[in-house]
């Protein structure tokens, strides 16, 4: 037997303190061999005692744990929103996670928002560059509150980040099958380079000179404004999406949607080799927040690409398999179509998976 894997567990601020308990209980109880942390970074951290991230806090996750679970961050009495940006931004950027995956599969007609369509066609991912981009945040305000202001928001690509992420999709298509056992094939380059010709130029010339080292993976091209359109059309023309951080983001809630909502999107930032990081694409939900309405089932399929992340894949499929199942019968929160409220609906996948 293998030594335990070591995960953080980071539930931060709103639902993400509901929702996180629950992908822990389900971890527990898929039996897989981990050892588990808390950390209290999040608003309330940052209120009491000024701190978003403790001194050498990333270097400590990259020493001392395998991998992180992290809820969300965003809490209304912050209004500068300084800590999200400084713990899940910082995390990203200062540990080098460039690859967010958003894996976008739709578990059960009942709960997709579009006519017609089966769970068998909406099976593809968005890898989403994760460490560049207009989030860099570099710019500025000149000549602030007058009529003459000026706000700069850069959008940075640099060649080897254009290039990684590119060549991560790539691979990512190459070793992966979809739900029925199919093989990955297609790799979709989404970006707005007819009218940002800088960055879009880059991407572009990046991505020929890649799809040309990878002749049995087919190479295709969308604007961003069209694939947004295409997705709602019709989702089954997608397998493999990458493009930037901004675009990535954006079209991630939109693909949500088609899952059944933000509730059920799970997501992991990954370096290759690294500790890295996984989290529902969804926020904290303030409103819904404490009142044991919001969805779990996005945190516990997170946890679920986590483990098999770390090679716990027996466990994984357990938790999937149980997932699954709940949305089919209808054990879950309102907003897939259940009546079941936060804990409840992750205790039954929790039992679910003892009885399995
Ligand atoms: P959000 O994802 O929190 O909520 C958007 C909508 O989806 C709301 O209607 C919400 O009720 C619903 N929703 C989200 N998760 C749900 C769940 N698990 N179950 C049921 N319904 C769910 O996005 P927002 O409202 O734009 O942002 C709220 C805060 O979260 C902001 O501070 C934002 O910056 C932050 N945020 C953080 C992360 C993160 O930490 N990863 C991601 C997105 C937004
Ligand atoms: C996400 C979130 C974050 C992002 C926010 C909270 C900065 O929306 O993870 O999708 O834009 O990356
Ligand atoms: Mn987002």
């Amino acid at each position: 037997m293998g030594q335990k894997k070591r995960i953080a567990i980071i539930p931060g601020d709103g639902i993400g303190k509901e929702v996180i308990p629950q992908a822990v209980n389900v971890i527990a109880a898929s039996r897989a061999e981990v050892e588990t942390a808390q950390f209290d970074w999040g608003a309330d951290r940052y209120l009491a005692d000024g701190v978003t991230v403790p001194p050498d806090g990333f270097a400590m996750l990259e020493r001392d744990f395998d991998a992180i679970l992290l809820g969300a961050f965003g809490d209304p009495r912050v209004r500068t929103n300084i800590h999200a940006k400084e713990i899940l931004l910082g995390m990203r950027f200062q540990m080098d996670l460039y690859a967010n995956v958003r894996p976008v599969r739709l578990l059960d007609a009942t709960i997709c928002p579009l006519k017609g369509i089966a769970p068998k066609d909406i099976d593809f991912v968005v890898i989403r560059e994760n460490t560049e981009g207009v989030y860099t945040d570099a710019g500025g305000v000149f000549k602030q509150g007058t009529p003459d202001e000026i706000a700069v928001q850069e959008d940075i690509n640099t060649r080897k980040g254009v290039e990684r992420i590119i060549r991560y999709a790539f691979e990512y298509c190459g070793r992966h099958t979809k739900g029925d056992g199919s093989r990955r094939s297609r790799v979709l380059m989404c970006d707005k380079s007819n009218a940002m010709t800088h960055a879009g130029g880059l991407w572009q010339r990046v991505f020929k000179e890649v799809a040309g080292e990878n002749p049995q993976i087919k190479a295709e091209h969308m604007y961003v404004d069209a694939l947004c359109m295409q997705m709602v059309r019709d989702p089954r023309q997608f397998d493999v999406i990458v493009t930037n951080n901004m675009f990535g983001d954006i079209i991630t809630d939109l693909a949500a949607g088609l899952q059944g909502g933000l509730g059920m999107a799970a997501s992991g930032n990954i370096h290759p080799g690294k500790t890295s990081m996984f989290e529902p694409v969804h926020g904290s939900a303030p409103p819904i927040a404490g009142k044991n309405i919001a969805n779990p089932l996005g945190a516990i399929l997170t946890a679920a690409m986590m483990l098999a992340h770390l090679g716990l894949t027996t466990e994984a499929d357990k938790i999937e398999a149980a997932v699954l199942e709940a949305v089919r019968q209808k054990k879950t929160t309102q907003d897939v179509g259940g009546s079941l409220g936060t804990r409840e609906a992750g205790d039954w996948v929790a039992k679910r998976i003892g009885q399995g």
